[in-house]
């Protein structure tokens, strides 16, 4: 049995007119109604040192139906900003310890070419490429901004996000502001193995806390993050303040470069790693203020049923894409990782 069994096949009734309950690509039956690319989604083994075999794909999911049960708040009108000058980050820069990525599974910067990190090229550049499509647009800014969700804990989210980070800060013209806003279980400092300081909720809550000196610049050049900060009991309310957008206005715009002083005039991506969707109201809110939402499906767990609901909860997005996680084949035969001299 390959892994696109495992996830469960939904009763008919649940499908919509028209939908195969079977046959199709994992996604494909996953996300029942989502319309993907054109051209069947890349399914590419990941090359882990420690891990089994895992695979991801990605490809776009057509904008979810609202579901009724989900609360569609407008998104609060933004305080203005225009006229605020960017604030230059003032924050520490910390030193990520090499060996610690590579012990968690993680892209190496200026590492040998694994499989992971061939992965992860493949799946960039096509969120990349919409960034590119929205700048000189009004949606400029918040086309620069990419949630990771998944439905569940546990199916990769972090994972995906540090990774994806790495790997758009290892690109010449990019620089990344990895935001770790899963408020109630945050992962990423651990993940990365820095020590914890005040983040997006602290400055969220407390107007006298500039966002812009809670960020972390890293040794790792054109690669930042922002820790979650302490949890309130009130982050969905906070979110879903006015200034949210005024907070994220200033990670759009706050002045980081110092550190990274040889690559000046790089374009930012701010990557927030989100709370599952169906555990934390958080995540609705945050897809309100991004321009692309990265669903991850994980292959040996994730069900249809989880999947359509999370892409209902995200609908304030109008850009999720569906990126399928730990897939232990690949039907088109793909192997990054173990071709061409790339080392495991
Ligand atoms: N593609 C993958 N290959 C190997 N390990 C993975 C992969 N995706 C997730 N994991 C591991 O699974 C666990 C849960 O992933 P995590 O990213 O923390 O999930 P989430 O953030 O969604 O709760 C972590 O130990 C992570 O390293
Ligand atoms: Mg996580």
């Amino acid at each position: 049995m390959t892994e696109q069994t495992r996830i469960p096949v939904p009763d008919a009734d649940v499908l919509p007119t028209g939908t195969q309950p079977r046959g199709g690509s994992l996604i494909e039956r996953a996300a029942g109604r989502a319309t993907l690319a054109a051209a069947p989604p890349p399914v590419l083994p990941l090359g882990q040192p420690r891990r089994p075999v895992v695979a991801a794909a990605i490809a776009r999911a057509e904008a979810p139906e609202v579901s009724p049960s989900v609360p569609q708040s407008e998104p609060a009108p933004a305080t203005p900003t225009a006229t605020a000058a960017p604030r230059r980050h003032t924050g520490p820069r910390m030193r990520i310890d090499r060996a610690h990525l590579r012990e968690q599974c993680l892209i190496e910067p200026d590492g040998p070419v694994t499989g992971l990190l061939e992965e992860f090229r493949i799946i960039k550049r096509q969120l990349l490429l919409t960034v590119s499509e929205a700048r000189g647009t009004e949606d400029a800014s918040v086309g620069r901004r990419i949630l990771i969700c998944s439905a569940h804990p546990g199916e990769g989210k972090t994972f995906c996000a540090v990774n994806l980070a790495l790997s758009i800060a290892a690109e010449k013209n990019n620089e990344v502001l990895l935001v770790d806003a899963d408020i109630a279980k945050p992962s990423v400092l651990s993940t990365l193995g820095l020590p914890g300081g005040p983040g997006l909720m602290d400055a969220l809550a407390d107007p006298n806390i500039a966002v812009e000196d809670c960020i972390m610049a890293t040794d790792i050049p054109g690669f930042y993050v922002l820790p979650a900060g302490n949890q309130t009991g009130s982050d969905t309310e906070y979110l879903a303040s006015a200034r949210t957008e005024d907070v994220l206005d200033r990670l759009d715009r706050a002045i980081l470069s110092d550190w990274d002083a040889g690559r000046p005039g790089r374009n930012r991506i701010v990557i927030f790693d989100s709370p599952p969707a169906l555990a934390a109201s958080p995540a609705s809110e945050l897809a309100m203020h991004v321009g692309q939402a990265v669903m991850v499906v994980r292959a040996d767990r994730t069900g249809e049923a989880a999947l359509r609901d999370a892409l209902n909860i995200l609908s304030g997005c109008d850009d999720i894409r569906l990126l399928l996680n730990c897939t232990k084949f690949s039907p088109t035969g793909r192997a990054f990782g173990s071709y061409y001299g790339y080392k495991e």
